[in-house]
């Protein structure tokens, strides 16, 4: 197997980011293909903690090469901060990343738009991260959207930020009352960000299909997870890429038939930041207690974490729509000091049983999970070096999950180390 794609598998917040530090040592290519800095991948490397929200987390190992696709959308002043933070590591930042010509481009306006939507219209609040990615992705769809190829074309660019600030200036004025952005300021700025960047700009697809034909390795590292996904997620409660394993092709011009495995991560619980449905969702002791122990704080945005109980339906959902071959479970350390845990097999609304995800948010605000219970191992597991130093209970429990998730478990995460990590 040479190419994986990896995806989150509830609602983002897995622990992609270190399981994907562990598979980059068996390949050559880390490409991001969805999202923006809306993540925050964190990888623990010794006793550091590294979090990357738009560089592929492979720029820590040497020699990889890591390209951020077409289908992210970048905001030049997070990346370029992001990559001052990587090089104040002592990580080494040149040809090894690469960013794709047709990945669009988040400019002031999409941020302040994304916030100010949020506030004035708090009835359909989203609770974003307030980065501007659905306002990108907005006009990216409406095609009035900015790649970073047309910064390198003064006329192409001057003419689309014209016309896009005379649409957002009326707006920002005339909606929200808001002060108008000046063209000359964001112009200016953004052909030095592009100067910047240049000497790493790439046609994505072109260098991975080169790639693949010299038999490299590509892992693909989805941002977010399955149920943020703009189709196939709580929407509207969602982001606005496809953050499942389909949008690794989209999102980086290879096609399906050169993807050959599927991992999705799920969380040995289940988490959520952001408003939406969350059937399993602890009572405030419980919370507490997770929340605490599983240090349940955004990456991006610091905002405490939603936690509940694991959720079965997610996860077949999940193996569903992604088509994943395997599964890997984090955090599973968490749960150790626990008596009885419950794992969610279905929905019960209206005197209706749903075993499979519903649409209907209605559904999926009101309906009463339906629990199996397991009993649970009350012993440290973060110690464990193989699978089966793991308490018969622990390993009961994930062959639950496997059994109902229909796929199969590969990895085991016991802490946020590198080394606390087993594979089946
Ligand atoms: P946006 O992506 O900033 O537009 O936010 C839309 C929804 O996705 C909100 O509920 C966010 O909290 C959530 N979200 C976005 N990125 C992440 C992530 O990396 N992890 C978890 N939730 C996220």
């Amino acid at each position: 197997m040479s190419n994986i794609v990896v995806i989150g598998a509830q609602w983002g917040d897995e622990g992609k980011g270190k399981i994907i530090d562990i598979l980059t040592k068996d390949t050559d290519y880390v490409v991001r293909y969805q999202g923006g800095n809306n993540a925050g991948h964190t990888v623990v490397v010794g006793k550091e903690e590294i979090i990357l929200h738009l560089i592929p987390s492979g720029i820590l190992h040497k020699n990889k090469k890591c390209i951020i696709g077409n289908g992210v959308v970048i905001d030049p002043e997070a990346l370029l901060s992001e990559v001052s933070y990587v090089k104040a590591k002592g990580i080494s930042i040149g040809d090894n990343l690469g960013i794709s010509d047709q990945a669009h481009v988040i400019f002031p306006y999409h941020k302040v738009l994304d916030k100010l939507r949020e506030e004035k219209f708090s009835k359909t609040k989203i609770g974003t991260t307030g980065r501007g990615i659905g306002p990108c992705y907005t006009d990216k769809f409406s095609r009035a959207g900015i790649r970073i190829a047309d910064l390198y074309n003064e006329r192409i660019f001057k003419d689309k930020l014209e016309s896009n600030m005379e649409e957002k200036n009326a707006i920002f004025s005339k909606v929200y009352n808001y002060k108008k952005f000046s063209f000359e300021k964001i112009y200016e700025q953004y052909r030095e960000y592009a100067k910047i960047m240049k000497p790493h700009i790439c046609n994505c697809s072109v260098v991975l299909n080169q790639a693949i034909k010299k038999k490299k390795r590509i892992l693909f590292e989805g941002a977010q997870g399955t149920l943020l996904d703009i189709d196939h997620g709580t929407y509207p409660f969602v982001t606005s890429s496809n953050s499942t394993s389909g949008g690794a092709c989209v999102g980086t011009g290879v096609g399906p038939t050169k993807i050959d495995k599927a991992i999705g991560i799920v969380k040995a619980y289940t988490t959520r930041v952001g408003e939406g449905p969350f059937p399993t969702e602890f009572s405030a002791e419980l919370l507490n207690k997770i929340r605490q122990k599983g240090r349940e704080f955004g990456a991006t945005t610091g905002r405490p974490r939603r936690c509940g109980w694991f959720d079965a339906v997610i996860c077949k959902n999940a193996v569903t729509v992604n088509g994943l071959d395997a599964i890997a479970v984090t955090k599973l350390d968490v749960l150790d000091e626990m008596p009885v845990l419950k794992i969610c097999v279905g929905y019960k609304y209206k005197d209706k049983l749903y075993t499979d995800f519903p649409a209907d948010l209605e559904v999926l605000w009101k309906a009463k999970p339906v629990y199996i219970e397991c009993p649970g191992w009350l012993k440290d597991t973060s110690q464990a070096k193989k699978y089966m130093d793991l308490p018969a209970n622990a390993r009961k429990y994930l062959r639950k999950i496997e059994q109902l998730a229909g796929a199969k478990i590969e990895i085991i995460s016991i802490g946020s180390d590198r080394n606390q990590t087993l594979f089946v």
